[in-house]
């Protein structure tokens, strides 16, 4: 082989290793990125945003009441919560989607008591599809909110995602730092029926990243599915 022609294939194959080398870096540091940032999350305590509740996580106090709850359109938040679904509901009603709020903060009785009524109606397992046992919700956070549309229509009904409130909620929920905690296809490791209505606040940085990568918040946080109890 000419040395013209040796001297090109080893500065190619020189440029070729430091593209892949760079590529290594910057892929390493994304991922160590990725693991800071979970790691600095608090998937356990009640106070945090990102708590992380379930049926194999019950709320450490099953008396759990938040510190503070504001109104939100006629139901209860945490403050921050009540303010992120206060910006969502009004840039929605600017876009022309009236969203309502239909259920927020649920004491843990009431939530008992919501049980109790799907299991006298639908019998026990599929209760436990569709309701959180009393302690087991989110709704007891503070930090989860049931919306509609403005004619009631689909309401708590799989087909709200294709009202205007669901399918502008699934476009845009996340940038007000809301997620569809209960997504289709994914009741194996929620535990719970796809609700396209149940909004559950946890930061826009949370909420964006979970927004791109489809995740749970039990896959983001690392944690075992929780289909039962
Ligand atoms: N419907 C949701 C799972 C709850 O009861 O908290
Ligand atoms: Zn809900």
């Amino acid at each position: 082989m000419p040395r013209q022609l040796v001297k090109t294939h080893i500065a190619l194959i020189g440029c070729v290793c430091l593209c892949l080398l760079g590529y290594l870096s910057w892929f390493e540091s994304q991922a160590q990125q990725a693991s800071a940032q979970t790691a600095r999350l608090d998937f356990d305590s009640p106070d945090s945003l990102a708590v992380v509740v379930n049926k194999t996580r019950p709320l450490a106090d099953p008396a759990y009441i938040p510190a503070e709850l504001h109104d939100a359109g006629g139901v209860l938040l945490r403050p921050e919560a009540a303010g992120a679904f206060g910006q969502l509901s009004a840039e929605a009603a600017a876009a022309g989607v009236g969203i309502t709020a239909v259920s927020g903060y649920r004491t843990a009785a009431d939530q008992a008591h919501i049980h109790e009524s799907y299991s006298a109606s639908y019998g026990a397992p599929t209760a436990d599809g569709i309701s959180a046992r009393s302690g087991h919700s989110e709704h007891q956070t503070g930090l989860a909110v049931d919306i509609g549309n403005a004619d009631g229509s689909c309401a708590l009904e799989p087909c709200f995602e294709t009202t205007p409130a669901g399918a502008w909620a699934a476009a845009n929920a996340h940038r007000y730092g809301f997620v569809i905690r209960y997504p289709a296809g994914a009741t194996t490791i929620t535990g719970f029926a796809y609700e396209p209505w149940h909004l559950r606040f946890v930061g826009t940085e949370l909420a964006a990243e979970l927004h791109e990568t489809g995740q749970t918040l039990e896959e983001f946080a690392g944690f075992p599915p929780a289909p039962s109890y």
